[in-house]
């Protein structure tokens, strides 16, 4: 007999995709209009965030429902930021990583998503180094998966809460100058942002060398400009969003690290020639001295630590989103 889940979500499909209604697996997929409801329920949960100095439990929408936060690759904002996510809206959380748990044994990916929904979960998180795992995933449950990051494909909620900190200092998305600086040819972060961006009609500007900007990264979507010399890009940009080298996925490119840190690291000086008002981001993790100085990270301009504080109240309206549920 096949072993199944104690409390059976009910199987409702997304027919587009084929995944568990309430699943979350890139922006691609997402219409302006429900990024825009995910926007208006992570507000409404920031200011009641704000308001809650005794950091008593925010609300019980999600009491008693249990979120499976289950990680096969390195993250610190992302996997505390999902947890404090669920926890302040009242859910019980489990976080399974690659050590410490069936899959350094082998257990395949499916098994352990089968495994986790089996014990109860009703809304799986997922980090995964392979593009496409969260698909994977998603077709062969029943409750919703959050893709958390998958591969070089997308991180869609660290879009989300990108787009979301923009809008904390900007009137709109629209017509807005996003410089992307780095490893885009690496980056999820990069893939996702571009994706939201234009469905809003911002204008994505991408910088970087050839190594980790391919010229073809201008197909990503209508519109996307590449330029290759940092400081001409800078003059125009609303918002700097500098990327990390992911060194863990630069086998077999030919990067001198000397002359990228030389041609694109973002220096007061180059600060200078941006204008005043333009705020810059990061995903994170940064290494300071090497995309960016620690002068500029923690300068007037950076609006770093906030994006990590932002991930909080746009997790809480994705998981309540997973969970159907609308207040
Ligand atoms: C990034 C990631 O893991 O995709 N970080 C994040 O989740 N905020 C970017 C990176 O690893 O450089």
């Amino acid at each position: 007999m096949p072993i199944s889940s104690p409390k059976p979500a009910a199987r409702k499909s997304n027919p587009s995709i084929g995944v568990p209604f309430g699943s979350l697996l890139d922006i691609e997929h997402l219409t302006a209009k429900e990024i825009s409801v995910i926007f208006e329920n992570a507000s409404r949960f920031h200011s009641r965030l704000a308001k809650n100095s005794s950091r008593q439990q925010l609300t019980k929408v999600l009491a008693g429902r249990r979120v499976a936060l289950l990680f096969y690759e390195a993250s610190t904002r992302t996997r505390v930021s999902f947890e404090f996510a669920a926890k302040n809206l009242g859910a019980v959380t489990t976080v399974v990583t690659a050590a410490a748990s069936s899959i350094e044994k082998g257990e395949s990916l499916v098994d352990t998503g089968y495994t986790i929904q089996a014990t109860g979960a009703e809304v799986v998180v997922m980090r995964h180094p392979s593009s496409g795992a969260a698909q994977l995933l998603a077709q062969h449950l029943h409750v919703p998966v959050i893709n958390a990051g998958d591969g070089m494909h997308e991180h869609p909620t660290q879009a989300l809460l990108d787009a979301y900190t923009m809008l904390r200092h900007k009137k709109s998305l629209r017509g807005l100058n996003v410089l992307i600086v780095g490893d885009i040819f690496h980056s999820r972060v990069a893939r996702s942002n571009i994706q939201l961006l234009s469905k809003f009609g911002a204008h994505v500007t991408l910088c970087g060398p050839p190594e980790l900007l391919p010229a073809l990264a201008s197909s990503l979507a209508p519109g996307i400009e590449i330029q290759r010399n940092l400081e001409n890009a800078l003059v125009t940009a609303d918002v700097i969003m500098m990327l990390r080298v992911q060194k863990e996925r630069l086998e077999g490119l030919n990067l001198n690290i000397a002359d990228y840190v030389a041609n694109y690291q973002l220096t007061p000086d180059r600060m200078r020639l941006a204008p005043r008002d333009a705020v810059i981001m990061h995903p994170g993790p940064m290494i300071r001295g090497m995309e960016i100085t620690a002068e500029v990270a923690d300068g007037p301009q950076s609006a770093i630590v906030e994006q990590v504080a932002n991930g909080v109240p746009v997790r809480m309206a994705v998981l309540t989103r997973a969970l159907g549920i609308k207040k």
